[in-house]
């Protein structure tokens, strides 16, 4: 075995327990929290003893992520599509489904979307839903229960961004196209946060927004159809195939491996100094993507060789976060090199390809 997630899981718990930060006995519904980034709140959140409630339709989320849980008593899994209606702590509503025995939940956070861009071409209509008509259910659900609301946004909120809104701080407006190929997530998302300040200044809810950067890690989607950079050059690296780099490869990224986000999203939904708080998490050290495919050919010690391909339409050029407001609110800013984050996902790679070989 190359790779332990419990190593990565006890040194998030290691950080919480030197800042204080405990969720222990607390209800918490996670949406999405079978998917890439939801799974590792789920798994932290059980180890650290809250009860945890995972809404899931698997569409772009595994139940091989959450597995090892469905034993554990503080653990839950209801396979349902947050576009849909849910109640809680009602036995009977003519709506939608009720989860009748959960009487008082503390904290919802809605995390459900397929977020991979090879999904934005087959899968609009259902990222608009999660994102529009499944924050407005889970904002329903955390009203009833006067729980705190936390949503994962995107830094593609931010579109294409000129140079002089780079690093981009959360008082940039954004530079969209409405109706591109990226619009169902990108305008969907945008118009999520815009549901959630509505909820906040009509029902004077306790809501906090994270607008996430790039973000990589073991458990993520990978194949060559997901789209995503980081899995896409490992798989190919590891496989000694072309590293296939979009336009001349100057465009950057700024990359947050998977525990320094997850630390980032917990400490935010933990703080009370984040309610009504828009609230960037990444890491603002940019890298070009040619620089990236060397690293991880480097690493990978691939005979892999780097090819061009044409850059996608509405790409962002640069993507790279203003940390301040993470660095003054959360007291947070990302903790992991890239090189260190990188083998950590590569070793959980290696592993995945020697399990698939026995399956
Ligand atoms: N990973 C990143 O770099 C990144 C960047 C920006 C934003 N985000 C956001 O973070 C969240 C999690 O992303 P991820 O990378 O873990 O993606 P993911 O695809 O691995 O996880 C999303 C999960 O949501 C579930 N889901 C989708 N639609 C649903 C619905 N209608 N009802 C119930 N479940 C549904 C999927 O099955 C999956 O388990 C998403 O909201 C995404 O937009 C992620």
């Amino acid at each position: 075995m190359y790779y332990d997630i419990n190593q990565d899981i006890s040194e998030i718990s290691k950080r919480f327990e030197e800042d204080g930060i405990t969720f222990k006995d607390k209800t918490i519904l996670v949406t999405g929290g079978a998917g890439f980034l939801g799974s590792w709140v789920c798994d932290v959140l059980v180890k650290q003893g809250a009860y945890c409630i995972c809404i899931d339709n698997l569409t772009s989320g595994s139940t091989k992520n959450i597995l090892h849980l469905m034993d554990e008593p503080n653990f839950r899994f209801l396979n349902h599509d947050i576009s849909q209606p849910i109640f809680f702590g009602l036995s009977h509503h003519p709506d939608g489904i009720c989860v009748g025995d959960i009487k008082k939940l503390d904290i919802v956070m809605h995390m459900a979307s397929r977020a991979s861009p090879f999904e934005f071409k087959d899968h609009p209509i259902s990222i608009l839903k999660s994102n529009t008509l499944g924050t407005m259910n889970a904002l329903g659900i955390a009203k009833a229960h006067n729980a705190i609301f936390f949503y994962t946004s995107t830094s593609e909120v931010y579109g294409n961004p000129p140079d002089d809104a780079i690093p981009t701080s959360e008082s940039y407006y954004g530079h969209v196209n409405p109706v591109g190929p990226r619009s169902c997530y990108d305008e969907s998302k945008r118009a999520g946060e815009a549901f959630i300040k509505a909820y906040e200044l009509q029902h004077k809810m306790r809501t906090k927004i994270v607008r996430i950067f790039n973000t990589s890690g073991p458990r993520i989607r990978h194949g060559p159809e997901y789209g995503r950079v980081i899995p896409n050059f490992i798989n190919q690296a590891l496989n000694d195939q072309d590293i296939t780099v979009f336009g001349n490869g100057s465009q950057t990224r700024s990359f947050t491996y998977v525990i320094d986000e997850i630390e980032g999203f917990l400490k935010m939904v933990y703080k009370d100094e984040a309610i009504g708080e828009v609230i960037n998490l990444g890491n603002d050290k940019e890298y070009t993507i040619l620089e990236l495919a060397k690293i991880i050919i480097k690493l990978t010690d691939s005979n892999s060789k780097i090819s061009f391909k044409p850059l996608p339409i509405d790409d962002p050029r640069r993507r790279c976060p203003d940390l301040s407001k993470a660095k003054r609110i959360l007291e947070w800013e990302p903790k992991t090199p890239l090189k260190e984050g990188l083998k950590r996902t590569i070793a959980w790679f290696k592993d995945k390809y020697d399990w698939e070989k026995n399956e």
